[in-house]
């Protein structure tokens, strides 16, 4: 059975100030403490980003549902009889997690998943602190996560294969240029909602742990003022604003504390999977989105 959504995240930090000033003034996101942490709430849900205290900053974890007990189940039997170890949490840190039960495991390329189902709601709106006028979630999940992948190929039929995704784009990426630059093959995949991608894999490593997040919120007017926001707060700000090619999205890329980016767009695409053939894209954008990898 195939994965729901992108739930949560998890993020470890040295710096929880940090974390708690770039939610509230840059992102717009509410921070809440928890156990010397933050939650960090961005829809109805108690949190979407888990700040924990740590001694480095570090991306620890994608918490991906199932979008019931018997997926789960399914799911968990399939992954357990491909061989892939698995960890059960507790019921405390289910219920830390505000799901129902989770477990842990990595992806062949090493990074960190936590399966699990049910959906826990909390009642108290989402008041943005930055006046942002909502974030794009619900059975979309929360955004997507760029992931490295040295062993591509291997990671991407772990995902397909074993979590139910699907193919929804691929491409290659030429750092150097010129002819002799083989390039750094992407895939883009979708699991079972609309959103264009949930989970991307990119053949490159990446010391923070995550290429990038990806956050969307209604219109232009959000995107330019969080970009306001960033340049105020002296964020380094990773690539101008731009409209990939794939997904349509219209963002900029934007340095967080934990050293990988977060891309803040609007305007994605909601492909109908039952139609729709995927794409092998020659290039990233339409316009825009000029990279400035320093800062
Ligand atoms: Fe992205």
């Amino acid at each position: 059975m195939a994965i729901r959504s992108l739930a949560y995240v998890v993020v470890d930090t040295a710096d929880v100030e940090a974390w708690r000033a770039y939610a509230e003034q840059v992102l717009g996101m509410q921070a809440i403490d928890h156990e010397g942490g933050l939650r960090l709430r961005m829809d109805e849900r108690p949190f979407r980003m888990l700040i924990r205290k740590g001694d480095a900053e570090q991306f620890h974890a994608a918490g991906l549902v199932y979008p019931d007990k018997a997926a789960f189940d399914t799911g968990i039997a399939r992954l357990r009889d491909a061989g892939v170890a698995i960890e059960p949490a507790s019921e405390d840190e289910a219920k830390d997690r505000h799901v129902v039960e989770f477990v842990r495991c990595t992806d062949p390329s090493g990074n960190r998943l936590e399966l699990g189902w049910g959906r826990v709601v909390d009642g108290n709106p989402f008041v943005s602190p930055a006046g942002v006028s909502e974030f794009i979630t619900g059975e979309m999940g929360m955004g997507h996560v760029v992931f490295p992948a040295a062993k591509l190929a291997e990671t991407r039929a772990f995902y397909i294969d074993l979590l139910g995704f699907g193919d929804t784009d691929e491409m290659r990426v030429y750092m150097q240029g010129g002819p002799d630059d083989p390039g750094l093959g992407m895939h883009f995949l979708h699991c079972d909602n609309v959103r264009h991608h949930t989970v991307a894999l990119a053949e490159f490593p990446v010391p923070s742990g995550l290429v990038h997040m990806m956050v969307e919120v209604p219109g232009l007017d959000d995107v330019g003022r969080a970009l306001d926001r960033a340049k105020a707060a002296n964020v380094h700000i990773s690539s101008s604003l731009g409209k990939h090619m794939n997904d349509k999205m219209v963002s900029f890329y934007m340095r967080s504390p934990g050293g990988f980016d977060i891309e803040y767009g609007f305007g994605g695409i909601q492909p109908d999977w039952t139609s729709f053939t995927p794409t092998i894209s020659l290039k990233e954008d339409e316009w825009g989105h000029q990279w400035d990898f320093g800062g």
